[in-house]
């Protein structure tokens, strides 16, 4: 069992001698099926209690564990969830106590924090996980972060973020998996069955949240909290499918979205929040707002007053409330106007109350207060975030320089090189700048030779000063490695830039230092596609590291030394400038070839397009061949294709599929990814991949009312420059 009732022994008694009791209500016997339970309890609750079952409040406003304890005191017990923001169990177990002690049914409480990138344990951030292509590998980092957050006391992690982002200028890029949906949906439903595990009841599983529903990516212009155009039909073929996944793979919440969907804000929809995903997609969990986002429907300019925004959002669908506050004042009026039906009241309680029930929380409301040195920062969660770091860097270019060669003296140059809190990006939870090991500290324990390190400037601001030791450490040096990139705070939650190029002046520290003439191997850390033009022609080589959490300077010295050979390839496309955006590899075709309609001062191209990355061997791509080139809606066709690793370093290659519908009633992407697959190619040796094409799954699309449509017709499968025809009769 989950959660060890250790906290209370009388309790326990009285519990476990409750349960053996034939006078033990049914909701609190836990031999009973779920739904029996939640009828009785529901029947036995009043409209108050009801109401604040809907409720969710924040436990302090800061990281005094002081101050949480004081908070626990205060706070109404009867509520339906906390957001909980301590380091440790103990203030869970003190309201949880209450909850349960002090409350008239003894409901427990579901606490909620945003473990993103890991609780403690930070590992690379969502946009880097996508560019892994291994969405095994990013369960496996979920299931430290829920072993790590349920022993701190949280049930439920507001994770993952599967919005779907074309447009790098919006700040929460950094915390989804890219611009598609298919690999989104992969990282979805992987994040989601990892935080769950098998049964929520069991130990380390603890319960997801798909965020933000729905379309939060397409803010204008990259600007946070703001309008959305979305159609009906990019609704279903792009930002809807990442959920639909989640919801498959058993995603027990999802948050509703701040952003307004063409007329109708994500929290107070009825057509996302209820007709497609409790009906069309028999969602039974339930659905929280985001932040404030029910009193912002008054700034969206919907609700005229708080009252109607919680008329709004209830009656669109959505069945908790994040702190503002606004269930408890304002519910219970509208429900006696006629203005909310009590049945809805009623559905929302429900889905609350299974979702406690499946936690196992009525059995186990408590958490174990374990020491840290039990619960933290154990080797196999630092051995997982490493790897993730590992595979998800992509190298962008490449001229020989990499890996460095044994012996060579390396200048370790750049305002990043030294930074270990950049390193962890945004929503790091509960992590730590000193649990981080630098670039600096992660080469220098990974080579013999000397690291001789310059700041060379700050990562903003015009002080120069600094570029002459930096050119003094290069010429010194056999080589150059350039930290470059963003700061923390510059992605994330509003933290959205206009221009995608990082300051000019890490762009003249590159110019100075090549002065030394050795060559450059350039770092980049960002939370976003960065726009490259003034650095790529510069350097000799370039890896995006991302912000690969506390393990990063490992990880990037296993890449740098030629330990581990990059095989990351990007979950994002790199515009060639912020005058691009919005360019993503899934786009229709223009309506005159790509001759005409084109920049005429840069190019129409990307700078770097998803899937692209480099390794440090060579893949020979053999044919596609296909078991058969013609199938009905029934049958099955498999392609495969043999690639072989002609290189003399072992390595991971990621085959793409890709498929292409040329003619249809609603227009295609001029190529749609459909399954991809990753696997170890030893040097010398080959592999043969394969795609398994089921008609109404690979070649099918989805109309404006989410209805699959499979047109006969012919279709090709393409993977890298290899494209092969096949007819659907
Ligand atoms: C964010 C959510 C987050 C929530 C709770 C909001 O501001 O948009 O992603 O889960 O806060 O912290």
């Amino acid at each position: 069992m989950k959660k060890i009732l250790l906290f209370s022994a009388v309790l326990a008694f009285g519990i476990a001698a409750e349960a053996e009791s034939k006078d033990l209500p049914p909701y609190k016997d836990a031999s009973l099926p779920v739904e029996t339970r939640i009828e009785d309890l529901l029947s036995r609750m009043t409209l108050d209690e009801k109401i604040a079952q809907l409720s969710q409040y924040s436990l302090g406003s800061n990281d005094n564990v002081n101050n949480n304890g004081e908070m626990a005191k205060v706070l109404p017990p009867e509520i339906g969830s906390l957001l909980y923001t301590a380091d440790d169990a103990v203030s869970r177990n003190v309201m949880q106590r209450r909850a349960m002690e002090e409350t008239r049914l003894g409901i427990p409480i579901i606490f909620g924090y945003d473990t993103i990138h890991g609780f403690r344990t930070i590992y690379p951030i969502p946009l880097a996980q996508g560019a892994s292509w291994n969405p095994e590998l990013a369960g496996e980092a979920c299931r430290v972060a829920a072993q790590e957050s349920e022993d701190a006391g949280i049930d439920w992690t507001f994770s993952p973020m599967v919005d779907i982002a074309r447009d790098p200028r919006w700040g929460r890029i950094a915390e989804g998996y890219g611009e598609d949906p298919y690999l989104t949906s992969a990282f979805s439903a992987a994040s989601v069955r990892a935080y769950q595990g098998e049964d929520l009841s069991m130990p380390g599983s603890i319960a997801a949240c798909l965020k933000h529903y729905v379309g939060y990516g397409a803010s204008e212009a990259g600007r946070d909290y703001v309008f959305t155009e979305i159609s009906r039909q990019t609704l279903w073929d792009t930002y809807l499918p990442p959920f639909e996944a989640g919801v498959k793979a058993g995603a027990a919440t999802l948050m509703s979205s701040f952003n307004d969907i063409s007329g109708t804000p994500g929290s107070a929809n009825h057509y996302t929040l209820t007709e497609v995903l409790k009906d069309k997609w028999q969602h039974e969990g339930f659905v929280v707002s985001d932040w404030y986002s029910v009193h912002q429907l008054i700034n969206q300019g919907m609700a005229p007053d708080e009252a109607t925004a919680v008329e709004y959002a209830i009656n669109a669908g959505l069945d908790m409330d994040m702190v503002d506050n606004l269930f408890i004042p304002h519910l219970k009026n509208l429900v006696d106007e006629g203005r909310v039906p009590m049945e809805r009241i009623d559905d929302a309680v429900r889905r609350i109350l299974r979702v406690k029930f499946m936690l196992g929380l009525f059995e186990n409301p408590y958490t174990e207060e374990k020491p840290e040195s039990e619960r933290i920062l154990l080797p196999g969660s630092l051995e997982v975030a490493k790897e993730l770091a590992v595979e998800s860097m992509v190298l962008l270019k490449n001229e020989d320089v990499l890996p460095l060669k044994p012996g060579q003296e390396i200048a370790l140059i750049g305002p990043m090189a030294k930074s270990c809190r950049d390193l962890l990006g945004s929503w790091c939870g509960r992590g730590r700048a000193e649990d981080a090991v630098s670039i600096f500290d992660g080469l220098s324990v990974a080579v013999d030779t000397p690291v001789r390190y310059a700041a060379g400037c700050d990562f903003e601001g015009s002080d120069m000063s600094g570029f002459e030791e930096a050119v003094k450490v290069a010429s010194e040096s056999d080589v150059v490695v350039l930290c470059l990139g963003e700061k923390y705070s510059w992605s994330g939650e509003n933290a959205s830039r206009s221009n995608i190029a990082l300051p000019g002046i890490q762009e003249n520290l590159l110019k100075a230092v090549k002065k030394a003439g050795k060559p450059v191997v350039v770092l980049l850390a960002s939370g976003r596609p960065l726009d490259l033009t003034r650095i790529a022609p510069e350097a000799d080589a370039v890896l995006e590291i991302w912000q690969p959490g506390i393990m990063g300077g490992p990880a990037v010295a296993e890449i740098l030394t030629g330990k581990a050979n990059p095989s990351g390839r990007l979950s994002v496309t790199f515009p060639y400038t912020t005058g691009q955006i919005p360019i993503y590899y899934n786009q229709r075709n223009p309506a005159r070839g790509s001759s005409q309609g084109r920049y005429q001062d840069i190019p129409s191209t990307p700078m770097y397009e998803f899937g692209y990355g480099l390794s440090y061997t060579d893949y020979e791509y053999g044919e596609i061949e296909l078991s058969s080139d013609s199938l009905t809606a029934d049958s099955r066709i498999t392609a495969r294709i043999t690639v072989k690793n002609i290189g003399d370093m072992d390595g991971k290659e990621t085959v793409q599929w890709y498929i292409r519908d040329p003619y249809s009633t609603v227009t295609r992407p001029v190529k749609e990814l459909r399954h991809f697959e990753k696997r170890l190619i030893p040097a010398g040796g080959s592999c043969t991949f394969e795609f398994e094409i089921d008609p109404m799954r690979d070649l099918s699309f989805v109309d404006c009312k989410g209805d699959r449509i499979l047109e006969p017709g012919d279709y090709y499968v393409i993977v890298k420059d290899r494209k092969v025809r096949i007819t659907l009769k």
